[in-house]
């Protein structure tokens, strides 16, 4: 199949597009060379191409400076969006978009399903979710892919960030009050390539299985990487952020429990593998 992959430089699409290449002709591209805020230019692109299937990994995902840059966040990820699907709709291509856990306000008492309500509670989760009615609206042959709490090669992450900050400092405080669920980009890319091997329809939440607090995933990278430095919970009042976060953003993968697909891995297993490839 001929797929074409926006993001392709962001942090998913550094392991997306080699994944997806394994059996398709990919068609990268990034910022540089098609600039998905810019409708003509998407038009041009996709007509020449003609791809099967166009898969949506760039957006702006600064959730802080989202509340500060607002336009920017929803030019790209709500009329960026718009302008992928409808023109992937006029190619005849099916759309992959994926969104957040950041849709849902953390409300809930259980893990949340994909037909759960959403309301976001900052800018980000808000331009996300304009990108999500723009999918469904305008591309009839889309999936959407929930997925949370991202970690793997090719950018700043989480873990990246506390294995930083632990081997320079002997004690780190991270919060504990909001709980979700880590996802290593390359299981998210193996979720994504099942998928579009099933020609999936509708909305799924796809992240690594079991959840934490942030604090708790701090504690678990310092201890898989063998470092001596001690975790401490504090609360997110400790760290105020211009963006709200949700306290509760646990996706429970459930549409591919119901269709009998591989579930991702448990996150600790994820996130061995993924400092295996850091520390080789
Ligand atoms: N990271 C997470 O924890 C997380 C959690 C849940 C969902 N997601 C979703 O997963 C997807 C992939 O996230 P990611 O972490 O890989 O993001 P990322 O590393 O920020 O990559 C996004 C890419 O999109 C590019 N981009 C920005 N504006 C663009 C434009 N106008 N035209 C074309 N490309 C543009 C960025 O380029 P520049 O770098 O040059 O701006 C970047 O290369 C996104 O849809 C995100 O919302 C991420």
């Amino acid at each position: 199949m001929k797929i074409a992959v926006t993001g392709a430089n962001g942090m998913l699409g550094t392991v997306l597009c080699p994944a997806l290449a394994r059996d398709n002709e990919i068609h990268p591209s990034d910022i540089d060379s098609l600039d998905i805020t810019d409708l003509q230019a998407v038009r041009t692109y996709l007509r020449d191409l003609k791809p099967d299937w166009v898969v949506h990994a760039a957006a702006y995902t600064n959730v802080d400076n989202a509340e500060k840059d607002q336009l920017l966040a929803n030019r790209v990820n709500a009329m960026g969006t718009r302008n992928v699907a409808q023109t992937a709709a006029e190619v005849g291509a099916r759309f992959l978009y994926y969104s957040t856990d950041y849709v849902f306000d953390g409300q809930a008492d259980r893990p949340y399903r994909e037909w759960d309500a959403t309301n976001p509670i900052n800018e980000y989760g808000r331009s996300k979710l304009a990108g999500e009615f723009y999918t469904r609206s305008l591309c009839p042959r889309h999936a959407i892919l929930r997925t949370s709490w991202l970690f793997g090669p090719g950018g700043v992450n989480f873990v990246t960030k506390i294995l930083e900050r632990a081997r320079k400092l002997g004690e780190l405080r991270v919060v504990d009050d909001q709980r979700g669920s880590p996802t290593f980009t390359r299981d998210l890319a193996e979720t994504t390539l099942c998928l579009i091997g099933n020609d999936a329809l509708g909305t799924y939440h796809v992240s690594n299985s079991g959840d934490c607090s942030w604090f708790e995933f701090a504690q678990v990278i310092v201890g898989q990487a063998g470092i001596a430095t001690q975790v401490h919970p504090v609360p997110s009042s400790t760290f105020p952020s211009p963006a709200r976060r949700p306290t509760y953003s646990v996706l429970d993968n459930y549409l591919l429990k119901c269709e009998g697909i591989g579930l991702p891995a448990d996150w600790r297993d994820a996130l061995r593998r993924y400092l295996g490839e850091i520390q080789a």
